[in-house]
């Protein structure tokens, strides 16, 4: 089958921007997919962002105005990696311009701006629409859900998701966008990783009929631009304690959230454990996987053993990388877009898709009742 070539257009020329940018010069490595994506526009409003495009061959339009990449006929698909406070406008004009919208999260600055932006998607059925996460796209995250799929678990005991980095351990780190609630949203730093932590949970069934959030601000002022000191007023980490269902059955669900976890970097985790199984996986050692079973072991009888499997390359949509070869950060961005490219036509099947607005607008709504549940419990205490 001959791919048909698919325009890709980039708002946002940051950091995002340009990890998206590299991941689709990439896309050869993909063994068979339907799409060849082209990567022929991009929008920044600092000019100098838009200097570092010019290594990309394809990109033909660089502008500062995003409105200019709405009204040009060529371009099929947008990618979005701006501020939260921008995040509603700028996707809902893409969406109504009939591009499809591979949108960064949270998916608006809060559950407003989420509402908003589903609305949109609702009236313009002709804009495929998708949220970022791409932490689930590592094999050994896929193992670990296909693990909880198959049933193995038995009744599960409990589960957990986890996205942890330290980047702001220095208190003498200048502030930015991400931490000023004005910019990144009244949720902190669930706004900023949240999605991570709620991608495989939510795709799982995992919807919480009860969240209790702990919040923490642990550095409450930081260097501003001029090295005045300045309010940092966003959470730095999150704990939510929530209950969910498994087949029926009632389990405790925690999702941590932490910018501030030394030691960590960027690190995603998921485990899950049942009364005839368990799994777990970690980003920090990214081959491994380990399943929980009791075995038969030769002069010893039966034993309670967790046992490690190492996951090789190969994600979603088949690469040319050797199996066993690693796997790691972009290629998952790599994988997010097939699967985003691959489901906008239609041919994704039963592989792993990208967030939907409608999970999207879930979490958001976990954020919000995790905020109403600290208020709840500080009016008790008065
Ligand atoms: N999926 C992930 O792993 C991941 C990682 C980091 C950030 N993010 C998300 O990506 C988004 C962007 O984060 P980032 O780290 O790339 O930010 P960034 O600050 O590095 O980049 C944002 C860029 O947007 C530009 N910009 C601002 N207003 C604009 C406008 N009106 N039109 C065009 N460009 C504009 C800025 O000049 C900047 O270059 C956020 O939603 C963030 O939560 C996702």
């Amino acid at each position: 089958m001959t791919p048909r070539i698919v325009n890709v257009a980039i708002i946002g020329g940051g950091l995002m921007g340009r990890e998206v940018a590299a991941a689709l010069q990439r896309w050869p490595s993909l063994i068979d997919h339907p799409v060849r994506p082209q990567l022929t526009a991009v929008c920044d409003i600092n000019e100098a962002a838009l200097g570092w495009f010019d290594q990309i061959v394809s990109v033909a339009t660089k502008v500062t105005d995003y409105r200019q990449l709405l009204d040009d006929p060529s371009i099929d698909v947008i990618y979005v990696a701006v501020r939260h406070d921008l995040h509603e406008s700028i996707y809902r004009e893409v969406i109504a311009a009939g591009k499809g919208l591979l949108a960064e999260k949270p998916f608006g600055i809060d559950e407003a701006a989420a509402k908003s932006i589903v609305a949109a998607v609702e009236e313009h059925p002709e804009s495929f629409v998708r949220c970022s996460s791409e932490m689930p796209f590592f094999p050994g995250a896929q193992m670990a859900l296909n693990y909880v799929r198959s049933g193995a678990l038995g009744t599960i005991i409990e589960a957990r998701s986890s996205f942890l980095h330290s980047s702001d351990l220095d208190p003498a780190k200048p502030i930015g966008w991400k931490r000023q609630n004005k910019y990144c949203g009244e949720a902190g730093v669930l706004n900023d990783l949240g999605m991570h932590t709620w991608h495989v949970p939510l795709r799982l069934g995992w919807v919480p009929d009860q969240v209790f959030g702990v919040f923490q601000n642990i550095v409450p002022e930081r260097p501003g631009p001029d090295g005045s000191v300045v309010e940092c007023d966003t959470w730095e980490n999150v704990v939510l304690h929530s209950w969910a269902s498994h087949e029926g059955v009632a389990f405790p669900l925690t999702t941590e959230t932490k910018r501030i976890a030394p030691g960590e970097k960027n690190t995603w985790v998921f485990e899950a454990i049942g009364m005839n199984g368990g799994v777990r996986f970690s980003t920090k050692n990214p081959k491994l996987v380990e399943v929980f079973d009791v075995v038969d072991v030769p002069g010893q009888g039966r034993e309670q053993v967790w046992q490690h499997i190492d996951s090789g390359s190969q994600s979603v949509w088949p690469t040319v990388t050797g199996p066993i070869f690693e796997f790691g950060f972009s290629d998952s961005i790599l994988q997010m877009w097939a699967a985003y490219l691959a489901e906008r036509e239609g041919l994704l099947g039963d592989r792993f898709g990208c967030v939907t607005p409608h999970e999207a607008l879930e979490t958001h709504r976990i954020y919000r009742e995790a905020r109403d549940s600290v208020a709840s419990r500080l009016g008790a205490t008065d």
